[in-house]
């Protein structure tokens, strides 16, 4: 039973190859990536794997049963992407497809939503076994932006009180992990979030808390968000995009109280406050 991952080169797909070498043997798993230059510490077989080239797509699913497909990060080109893969799939035999989608993809009104409401429509359209991972907001996603607000003294967004269900990439890569190497999960839709919402005015309270300093939530419109990004050196068409998702957010774009995530992984999600921890550890 081969198990292949694409993005194995990516956050999310290094964590489930590391997850799934915990519920597996290593010659079942096989990383598919882009660039093997980086995969060398991977640890198991690793095949080029370029989403645009349907010839090389098809030649390294050989002999693959199951096969997870991470979302591109290659925005605009996605669903074109990810035809080539399912298309490739299909060929070759691939038994099961298991692909990471947005939180509430059908209703988000994020603009990252269309593409992959596309790719979902595409693997109904296939006739493949498929399991939809439908994955909220990483918590990474706003690690990034910590040491700038400590330097700044405040934490800017324009998601006024959205409440925001993220959980960690680790968190994501063990629901993946799990749905890979377990039956019963094809034709399933899964919503995945973390356990506790918290608002980005909670999260600069956890912030000033662990560093001691006053860190408030400044929301800004969202045109005034995207220029201060621009500012930043975020390019024009991102700052745009960022504060656009800011502005579903604050409608509740990634909220979600079900719990599935933790019911698939058999523990809670990781805590906002844990992933803030772990990153002024990793700045000192
Ligand atoms: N839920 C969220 O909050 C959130 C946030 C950000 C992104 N995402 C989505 O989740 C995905 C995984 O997240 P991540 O953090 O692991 O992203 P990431 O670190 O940017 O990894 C994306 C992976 O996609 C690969 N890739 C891009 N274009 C490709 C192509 N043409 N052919 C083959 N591989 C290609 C990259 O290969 P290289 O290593 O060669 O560059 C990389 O390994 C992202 O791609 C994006 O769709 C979700």
């Amino acid at each position: 039973m081969k198990i292949a991952v694409t993005g194995a080169t990516g956050q999310l797909g290094r964590l489930v190859v590391e997850s799934l070498k915990a519920r597996t043997a290593r010659e079942n798993i096989v990383a598919l990536v882009r660039t093997p230059s980086k995969a060398k510490d991977l640890g198991v077989e690793v095949r080029e794997f370029d989403y645009t080239q349907k010839a090389l797509l098809a030649s390294s699913l050989k002999g693959i049963d199951t096969l997870l497909l991470i979302s591109s990060n290659e925005i605009g080109q996605r669903a074109v992407q990810h035809r080539n893969v399912i298309e490739s799939a299909k060929q070759t035999g691939v038994t099961w497809i298991v692909y990471t989608s947005l939180l509430h993809a059908e209703n988000s009104s994020l603009s990252l939503a269309g593409e992959h409401v596309e790719t979902e429509k595409i693997l109904n359209e296939s006739g493949l076994p498929h399991t939809i991972l439908r994955n909220g907001w990483y918590t990474e996603n706003y690690t990034g932006s910590i040491p700038g607000a400590i330097a700044g003294g405040a934490f800017l967004g324009s998601a006024g009180d959205g409440k925001i269900s993220s959980a960690s990439r680790a968190d994501f890569a063990e629901a993946a992990a799990v749905v890979l190497t377990s039956a019963g999960h094809q034709g399933k839709v899964y919503e995945l979030a973390g356990d506790n919402a918290y608002t980005l005015t909670d999260l600069a309270k956890e912030l000033s808390r662990q560093t001691g300093k006053d860190i408030p939530y400044k929301n800004v419109p969202e045109a005034e968000y995207a220029n201060i990004l621009k500012s930043f050196g975020v390019p024009e068409g991102f700052a745009y995009a960022i504060a656009s998702w800011d502005v579903s957010i604050s409608k509740g774009a990634i909220f979600d109280d079900s719990k599935t995530l933790s019911k698939l992984i058999g523990r809670p999600t990781t805590p906002l406050s844990k992933t803030i921890e772990e990153v002024l550890r990793a700045q000192k």
